[in-house]
């Protein structure tokens, strides 16, 4: 098997192409096609300023609610490319030698800066969302089924669509299909702040999945986040069952990516999900030049239970340690009894008698103690990576400084406390 297309199914690998056939071209044609669409929607004022200023600059010149209709116009047009380009992807560089599938849901993903995009109006698109063929879109909403748990507004706390970001996931548990690959392209500058995250190590190991949101249910530790930045025209590709969310677009800069999957075999899917991307194209079709032929792969004749897949080793859930503290004789401040600690204790939830929720962290040979909710959507932090300095939010990557709570955003801050140690107790200062 190619090198590459092996390390993608077994491994669970990602990594960036940086020069790749059609690069350029199909780079330049979706800046084109986005300026255009500008030109239409707000005039050519909005879209000359665009091509000066650059695509990181489309908040400035195209309200959140019209990034819906800036998709439609793009996408009408790219698509075509896009999937003819996957394929060439999938015969090229993954080798594959049998007929293949390509997902016909392909997305233009359009993340404005997060302080932006909360003055949106509820009308306003998810990011996440993608496009099908005209055909397909009349074809599924015959079919269109409605998980009654799945409650995204509620996971992310009623704030404008055109805000959200996406949680740790792996893409089976939201309908896609198994085996996929992504390829996810950056059609603007990719910084650490509005990238894609991957967790490494987390292929191939079955988690809870929180039905309200299909995200990562809590309590699973994440390891380090790999955040990756990208330059204009780069792209991921990678095994969407390696667990991977979005960062929360805390820049100043919109974030533009494109996204479409590979399938090396016929799709299918997860039994437990709600949903199937049931529409793809073929590899015969598409290398034909068909490419408004839609091949349909029904879910309920195309289930494919995890055990079939190489075994999944079950992640491990934290125990998170959770002890109450005291007030101290000043009636202000808190403390924690040093011996209820035990040396192997590497973070701690401390309830104090005001009613708030303190995360402790170790940081040798002291502790850093925090809230421990991301001020962001009240997830707890308890599961995020702390490297000693920061903690990483488990839901949407941003950091927080321990020290004093900040992070890139300045809407997004943690209360901090400062910790001593005295007399066989930890006195937290607020
Ligand atoms: S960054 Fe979204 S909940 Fe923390
Ligand atoms: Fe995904």
């Amino acid at each position: 098997m190619n090198p590459l297309l092996h390390s993608m199914l077994e491994h669970g690998a990602y990594t960036v192409l940086s020069d790749f056939e059609q690069q350029t071209e199909i780079t330049a044609l979706a800046r084109e096609l986005i300026i255009d669409a500008v030109s239409s929607l707000q005039g050519e004022r909005a879209a000359s300023a665009v091509r000066k200023n650059g695509l990181e600059t489309l908040h400035l010149h195209l309200p959140a609610s019209q990034i819906g209709a800036l998709r439609d116009r793009v996408m009408v047009q790219l698509r075509p490319r896009l999937l003819g380009f996957a394929c060439a992807v999938g015969r090229g560089l993954l080798g594959i030698e049998e007929e293949f599938f390509v997902d016909d849901y392909t997305i233009l993903r359009v993340n404005y800066p997060y302080e932006a995009a909360l003055n949106a109006d509820h009308s306003s698109e998810n990011p996440g969302i993608g496009r099908v063929d005209p055909n397909t879109r009349n074809q599924s909403s015959s079919t269109q089924r409605r998980d009654p748990v799945y409650a995204p507004k509620e996971y992310h706390r009623h704030t404008p669509p055109a805000s959200w970001a996406h949680g740790p996931h792996k893409d089976t548990w939201t309908g896609h299909s198994r085996d996929g690959i992504n390829l996810w392209w950056a059609i603007s500058r990719v910084s650490k702040e509005n990238s894609m995250i991957f967790y490494p190590g987390t292929f191939k190991k079955s988690y809870e999945v929180d039905p309200r949101s299909l995200y990562l249910a809590q309590g699973f530790p994440l390891p380090a986040p790999r955040k990756m930045a990208l330059h204009e025209g780069e792209m991921l590709i990678f095994n969407p069952e390696l667990l991977h969310a979005t960062h929360l677009n805390t820049t100043p800069h919109t974030r533009i990516a494109l996204s479409a999957r590979i399938n090396p075999r016929q799709p299918r899917f997860n039994p437990n999900c709600f949903y199937a991307r049931e529409f793809w194209h073929s590899s015969t079709d598409l290398e034909a030049g068909r490419t408004d032929a839609i091949r349909q792969f029904a879910r309920a004749e195309h289930f494919e239970a995890s055990e079939k897949v190489p075994a999944e080793q079950p992640a491990e859930r934290r125990n998170l340690l959770t002890l109450k503290a005291e007030l101290t004789r000043n009636g202000q401040d808190c403390r924690l009894d040093l011996s209820h600690i035990p040396e192997s204790a590497e973070r701690i939830l401390v309830l104090t008698p005001q009613g708030q929720r303190v995360l402790l962290l170790r940081s040798d040979p002291h502790w850093q103690a925090v809230q421990e909710v991301c001020p962001h959507l009240d997830i707890s932090l308890a599961d995020g990576h702390f490297d000693g300095k920061n903690i990483h939010c488990p839901a949407h990557g941003v950091s927080f400084r321990t020290n004093d709570g900040k992070s890139a955003c300045k809407l997004l801050k943690l209360q901090t406390w400062k910790t001593t140690e005295e007399d066989g107790w930890l006195h937290l200062i607020a």
